[in-house]
């Protein structure tokens, strides 16, 4: 048990997927996973173990924003040993050329500010994923010919953003999609030695202002999960 995780020791497996939304890991675990078991429910925050094609995943919700899943993903490494976390979830679409219900996977992650910056001091560290993921989910999302955008994205502390000038930045140099929560987990991989990705899929557009539909989002979200899951074991 951790301050945040009740899961005893060996209950969480070495590979971690990490929805913001702890319903969609219960989602994911009861659609994706055999045997699954609620292994954490402190503050709400579920987390489920179970197995993919005979190989062992935990499910663990970040909640939102850099400093929740910061709480998290140091958890999960420093105590329970994982040695891959692949944060699963939603972006906003910055790009004409990105669509709602496209994939985004996270070659870097831009950020202002984060729980890190601290440390950094004057050094503008950039986070990025870990190769060997990012190389397995492009090659699962090609053959799933789920459209796919690989590149970099934004991770923002706020939603409700005051400052459009920023968007307009970050379309200027290429961003694909913004989230709340990539830089951070990169950074703590880089700095612990372990793998990170992000795999997102679009749910709004912050050109065009369209949203996903709530009915769609389900079967979008499984692409996600599913590149995910092969991206962590692509002989399986
Ligand atoms: N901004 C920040 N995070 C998000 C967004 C957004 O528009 N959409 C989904 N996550």
């Amino acid at each position: 048990m951790t301050v945040h995780i009740g899961a005893k020791p060996g209950e969480i497996a070495e590979t971690v997927l990490m929805p913001g939304d702890p319903y969609r890991a219960k989602w994911a675990a009861e659609t994706f996973l055999e045997d699954a078991q609620l292994v954490n429910n402190v503050r709400g925050m579920l987390g489920f173990t179970g197995t993919w094609r005979g190989n062992r995943v935990s499910i663990q919700g970040s909640g939102m924003g850099m400093p929740s899943l910061s709480i998290y993903a140091n958890e999960l490494i420093s105590e329970y040993g994982a040695q891959t976390l692949i944060r699963i979830g939603s972006c906003g679409g910055m790009q004409k050329h990105v669509g709602i219900r496209d994939v985004i996977i996270a070659m870097t992650a831009t950020t202002i500010t984060s729980p890190s910056s601290g440390i950094f001091r004057e050094v503008n560290y950039a986070p990025c994923a870990d190769w060997s993921l990012l190389k397995a989910a492009v090659a699962a999302a090609e053959a799933k010919g789920t459209t796919t955008h690989v590149g970099g994205i934004y991770s923002s502390d706020v939603f409700y953003a005051e400052r459009p000038d920023l968007d307009e930045q970050m379309v200027r140099h290429g961003i694909l999609g913004v989230e709340m929560e990539a830089a951070e987990l990169y950074t703590l991989a880089a700095r612990h030695g372990r793998r990170a990705l992000a795999v997102l899929t679009v749910s709004d557009h912050l050109q065009t202002g369209e949203a996903l539909p709530s009915e769609d989002r389900e079967r979008t979200f499984g692409d996600m999960v599913e590149i995910a899951l092969q991206a962590a074991f692509p002989d399986a």
